[in-house]
């Protein structure tokens, strides 16, 4: 039978104004946030896609060393990006009624709509986070009718949003595959059809920040995902053991490699783990768009990155199968790729 769970939402909480933080959004004191290093901010790589006159070896280094950097000059209207940062804004500004009528399906992992728990697994320790999750390529996975229609304009932004971020995305993938020296479309057709969904994070604010993590630290399960955030801050990347914030820059978007092009470039370019965190006194709204490949996809480490000097890293792997493991198991960093090492 299945268990149906009362709507539960942090913003709902944190309007509360309560002081103390509930035990299921308490971290063990090893995940809390530590005080942030001074001098750490600003070193993530930020490409300029127009004027850089060194793109190609830019982006070798930032997809070998980081696995997240930002883009400038990208090509997507500034307008857009500030039209869907205000229209989820209004969203989750609404009444908390009328926010529920898009509820998601608590049953089912990465169901469309309006949720916060992203794991349904019950032992794990919850995210200080809201999220309105859209469906939006292919085309048969589109369903506008599930998305708000408040303000008037949403669903047509997020149609537009969509349309963007998959020519950015094909844009990433070519030179990706091309700074690899495999042939541009290598990377596209390794990930087949996309299956693409949008993802409004809202992080309300909290009264114990230090105590609670936003988005647990993971990497995205996919092949590449786009993120826009406004000026309030709180993503965060791992590097050599260090917590580094990724700087929110309005203009600019920040890519982040996920596990299936680390699969597919055989570990040569790594995925990126992050997270996200909160603060006492504002709340903080990001859009993740995810390009992931269909669930009956095959993925494999491209033959030619397979050498004697760069032996087969990583096993095959069915998308779909992949896609159920991080959710049964949770992603915790970055578990679940190493899974498929071939040497443990
Ligand atoms: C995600 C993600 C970070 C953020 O949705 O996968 O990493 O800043 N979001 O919201
Ligand atoms: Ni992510």
């Amino acid at each position: 039978m299945e268990v149906t769970r009362e709507p539960q939402r942090v913003q709902i909480l944190s309007e509360t104004g309560l002081s103390n933080v509930p035990s299921p959004y308490i971290q063990p004191f090893e995940n809390r946030p530590r005080p942030r290093l001074e001098t750490s901010d600003s070193d993530i790589p930020i490409i300029d896609l127009e004027h850089s006159t060194q793109v190609r070896h830019q982006l070798q280094q930032a997809c070998k060393e980081w696995g997240i950097f930002q883009v400038k000059n990208h090509g997507v209207p500034m307008q857009l990006l500030k039209e869907i940062k205000t229209v989820g804004r209004s969203f989750f500004n609404s009444n908390i009624q009328e926010k529920l009528k898009y509820s998601c399906n608590p049953n089912s992992a990465a169901s469309e709509g309006y949720g916060s728990r992203m794991l349904a697994k019950e032992d794990t320790v919850l995210d200080w986070r809201d999220y309105f999750d859209h469906h939006t390529l292919p085309d048969h996975r589109r369903n506008p009718s599930r998305w708000p229609d408040f303000p008037p304009n949403y669903r047509e932004v997020i149609v537009e949003y969509s349309e963007q971020m998959k020519v950015l995305a094909q844009r990433l993938l070519r030179m990706i595959s091309e700074s690899l020296s495999l042939p541009p479309s290598y990377m596209e057709e390794a990930v087949g059809e996309v299956y693409q969904n949008i993802t409004i994070s809202y992080y309300p604010p909290c009264p114990q920040p230090d105590l609670v993590i936003g988005l647990q630290s993971h990497s995205d399960m996919g092949a590449i995902t786009l993120l826009i955030q406004d000026e309030v801050g709180g993503l965060e990347a791992l590097k050599d053991g260090e917590w580094l914030l990724v700087q929110p820059l309005s203009d600019a978007i920040v890519v982040l490699l996920a596990d299936q092009t680390e699969i597919i470039t055989n570990g040569e370019y790594k995925s990126a783990q992050h997270r996200a965190l909160v603060n006492a006194d504002q709340a903080r709204l990001s859009v993740a768009t995810f390009y992931d490949p269909s669930r009956n996809k095959r993925i494999s480490p491209a033959a030619e990155l397979v050498t004697d000097a760069s032996p087969l890293r990583y096993r095959d792997v069915v998308y779909g199968d992949y896609v159920s493991a991080w959710y049964s198991k949770g992603p915790e960093g970055k578990r679940n790729i190493d899974a498929l090492l071939v040497h443990q």
